[in-house]
This record gives C-alpha cells, sequence and structure tokens, in this order.
C-alpha cells in the first residue's frame, strides 16, 4: 500500500514502449497494481499507466466512481486492471473532448479520439477482457494505453487553441486536485 511518485512531462522513462508482462498472478504485479490504485486515488485520477510511476511493463489501471472530482460529469467506469492491451477502432468516428494527465498537471487539452473501440488484454490474473466501448471509457482507455507507447496527449492535440491551464480553462473545477 504505497503512494508512489508520478512521473512528469519531459521524464524520458514516459516515452518507452513499454514491455508485455510474461508472468500475470504474480506477487509482482499484485504489488505494482495495489500501489498504481493507491497513487491513482491518492492524486483523484481516472486512469493510470505503469510507465508514469517508472515501471516498463504493459499495465494500466482505470475506472470512475460517482464521486470522481476531476471528471464530475463523467459516467462511470468500471474498475479495471488491464494488462497487454490491443485496441481495435470500431469505425472511423473521431470525437473531440477534454483530457487531462496526472503526468502533464496543471493543464487541458481537446484531443481527438476513436469515438468506439474494441479492447483486449488481460487483467492481473491472466483472465481474458474482450469490451466493445464508446465515449468517455474509449476515450480513458485509449490516453491511457497511449502511455504504453511513449505517447501524452499533447502529442496528439490538433488544435492548439484549445490547450491550456485547468484553473484557467475550468475554474473551480478542480480546486481538489493537484491537476
Ligand atoms: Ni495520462
Amino acid at each position: 500500500m504505497t503512494v508512489r511518485e508520478i512521473l512528469k512531462m519531459g521524464d524520458q522513462r514516459l516515452l518507452r514502449v513499454a514491455k508485455p508482462v510474461e508472468h500475470f498472478d504474480s506477487d509482482e504485479v499484485h504489488l505494482l497494481v495495489s500501489d498504481m490504485f493507491d497513487t491513482m486515488h491518492a492524486a483523484n485520477g481516472a486512469g493510470l499507466a505503469a510507465p508514469q510511476i517508472g515501471v516498463d511493463l504493459q499495465l494500466v489501471i482505470f475506472g470512475t466512481g460517482a464521486a470522481n472530482v476531476r471528471y464530475p460529469d463523467a459516467p462511470p467506469i468500471p474498475r479495471t486492471v488491464l494488462l497487454n492491451p490491443v485496441i481495435t477502432p470500431i469505425g472511423a468516428v473521431e470525437e473531440d473532448d477534454w483530457e487531462g494527465c496526472l503526468s502533464v498537471p496543471g493543464l487541458r487539452a481537446v484531443v481527438p479520439r476513436w469515438a468506439s473501440i474494441r479492447y483486449q488484454g488481460f487483467d492481473q490474473y491472466g483472465d481474458a477482457i474482450d469490451r466493445t466501448v464508446d465515449g468517455f471509457h474509449a476515450r480513458v482507455v485509449q490516453h491511457e494505453c497511449d502511455h504504453l507507447i511513449g505517447k501524452l496527449y499533447p502529442m496528439r492535440v490538433r488544435d492548439f487553441t484549445r490547450f491550456g491551464f485547468t484553473e484557467v480553462l475550468f475554474p473551480g473545477l478542480d480546486a481538489n486536485s493537484d491537476d
């Protein structure tokens, strides 16, 4: 049960292509997942990828309750641990919406993402996950899995007139959060 340091943009470890997890249901994986949830909850995040705490593995977690202060209007996403993910877009429709990132504190931007995706992978026990989702759920998965290929959301921004400081863009939204 440890809150780990979240690496910030500029750290070269955020730019690596992460390695696949080779051994599921191991003490190492369970400890990592536990630390990642502690770290995500401490930062009021909707998701976290292992590279954000300096761990070079294809492992992301995400999920929101009704009370996420960073995304108060978003529909709930089930608490998920996803290893070795593969994302397949469903159709060619993109959607624009605002994103932030715990590795890019204090900023938000409008980022284009696939509106609908299928994602596949495994949970920490090695059980298969295969879901088709859209909207905010699809956005969060794409954002987190981007961390596994060294992509931070500013690299996806097309319209830099919609990129700025959270406190300026959304006054009052993040009074309880660092980001
Ligand atoms: Ni992020």
